[in-house]
């Protein structure tokens, strides 16, 4: 499509799923095993080839999240910060961050999405090829929480749904999504949903009717969790927990898939090591560095 690429990461809301942790800290912040909730969409995203952030959240939470992320330079990336005053939806995202988006295509991530996959950064990247909206279809148990999507016998997306209670279709739509310019149009023509939001859901609606929403599917080999709940926070960090003391391997380290992405030099990384507390973290980054040449 040949238009620059921007990311939305969401990482606002109220939490209320999740209260009292989230009484004054803000749930993208909150532990996933080893790392603050918000690394996780952000790693999957730069490992898909991005670089350029927008992150929204509350007046309030902004200053955490831009003493965690700063400005992305020492990660190669950029990140710029903009308010939602109140959490009026999901695709209020679009209009909130208009004047950084304007003229791009825009993926848009949520910051309590968590995925881990081998082929994903390469779905990711061949979303981006797509025209129109590309979402994902991931088979649940339960789909009753989330978008579900339907498709036709030849595997076209007819319908789509936001957390219905009786569903014929198991596909879920994860919160990862990609839009052509044309997002910020549509997302202004919405109106509020009966739960007083605007749903991206209705966004991706109107690809559909326009014939222009592409559905992948996600692999059963791909993890889709949430941080949302109880439940999902605590086993989202049990999962990472088991995959990375198997295999050794740090998954969403933003310090070292900006080294390996080549979105910084060798001795840009050995700066941030040297800038580092001595941590369990900074050896793992040391390690890091003897292994990739
Ligand atoms: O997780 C995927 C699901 O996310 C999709 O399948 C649904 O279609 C989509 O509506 C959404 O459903 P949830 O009910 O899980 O969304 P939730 O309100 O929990 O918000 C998701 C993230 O977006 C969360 O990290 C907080 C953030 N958020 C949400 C709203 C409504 C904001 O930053 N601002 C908002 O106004």
């Amino acid at each position: 499509m040949g238009k620059p690429w921007k990311t939305i990461i969401l990482a606002g809301g109220t939490g209320s799923r999740l209260y009292p942790l989230t009484h004054s800290v803000n749930k993208h912040l909150l532990p996933i095993y080893d790392k603050p909730m918000i690394y996780y969409p952000l790693s999957i995203m730069m490992l898909g080839g991005m670089r350029d952030f927008i992150i929204i959240s509350s007046p309030h939470d902004l200053p955490q999240l831009e003493k965690l992320l700063g400005n992305g330079h020492k990660w190669g990336i950029n990140f710029t910060y903009r308010a939602q005053e109140k959490p009026g939806g999901i695709a209020e995202c679009f209009e909130i961050a208009e004047k950084d988006i304007k003229g791009s295509n825009v993926a848009l991530i949520l910051g309590d999405n968590i995925f881990h996959g081998t082929n994903l950064p390469e779905r990711i990247s061949e979303a981006t090829k797509n025209d129109g909206a590309t979402i994902f279809g991931y088979e649940v148990a339960d789909p009753s929480a989330f978008g579900v999507v339907t498709m036709d016998a030849d595997n076209r997306p007819i319908a789509l749904e936001e957390k219905p209670k009786n569903s014929k279709s198991n596909l879920a739509v994860p919160g990862l999504y990609f839009y052509d310019d044309n997002v910020l149009d549509i997302a202004k023509a919405l109106t509020p949903s009966t739960r007083g939001e605007l749903e991206i859901t209705d966004v991706n609606m109107a690809y559909l009717k326009q014939d222009k929403l592409h559905v992948e599917q996600l692999s059963r080999g791909t993890a889709w969790l949430d941080g949302g709940s109880h439940a999902s926070l605590f086993e989202a960090g049990q999962f990472i927990k088991v995959v990375e003391e198997r295999t050794g391997l740090k998954i969403a380290c933003p310090e070292e898939i900006a080294l390996r992405m080549g979105y910084i030099s060798r001795a840009e990384f050995m700066m941030l090591i040297d800038e580092g507390l001595d941590t369990e973290y900074q050896h793992y980054l040391r390690r890091i560095a003897k292994e990739v040449s």
